[in-house]
């Protein structure tokens, strides 16, 4: 089980990233794909399995956030992914605050991998 969790575990992260990426890339060259219905509804169902296969992998282990630092810090982190992702996809009012918006949410992935890899919250740095 714990290496189903794992693979879906990865698997979608490398998605959720590849499609922002992407996403990033259609909103900086102002395309209408970004509108489109699936484009949107996509991300919801790859972030779904992203947080199912977290929590499978949380009981698996048996380490949970609030109780496991590293793992708040990866729950706190997947939030601000999200709400930087939207500010940078959706809700940026200029051109500039969307950029800024995107490069920030690339950063925070950075720091959640480097949270990943060490199980510790201070990411590439522990
Ligand atoms: C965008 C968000 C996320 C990214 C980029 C990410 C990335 C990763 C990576 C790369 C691994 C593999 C680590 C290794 O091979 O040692 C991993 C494992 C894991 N992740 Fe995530 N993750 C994310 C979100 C979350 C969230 C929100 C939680 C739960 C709060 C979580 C819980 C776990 C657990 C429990 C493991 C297993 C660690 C182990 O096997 O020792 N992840 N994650």
């Amino acid at each position: 089980m714990y290496a189903a969790f794992k693979h879906i575990h990865l698997l979608t992260v490398a998605i959720s990233l590849g499609f922002f990426v992407l996403r990033g890339v259609w909103m900086l060259s102002g395309s209408a794909l970004l509108q489109k219905k699936w484009v949107k509804i996509l991300p919801h169902i790859v972030d779904t399995l992203l947080l199912v296969s977290a929590i499978g992998l949380m009981f698996q282990i048996g380490q949970y956030p609030m109780t496991d630092g590293w793992l708040t810090a990866k729950l706190l982190g997947l939030i601000a992914y999200i709400v930087l992702g939207t500010i940078a996809l959706k809700r940026g009012k200029t051109q500039g605050t969307r950029i800024l918006a995107f490069v920030a949410a690339l950063a925070v992935i950075a720091y959640i991998v480097g949270v990943a890899l060490r199980h510790n919250a201070l990411s590439w740095l522990a």
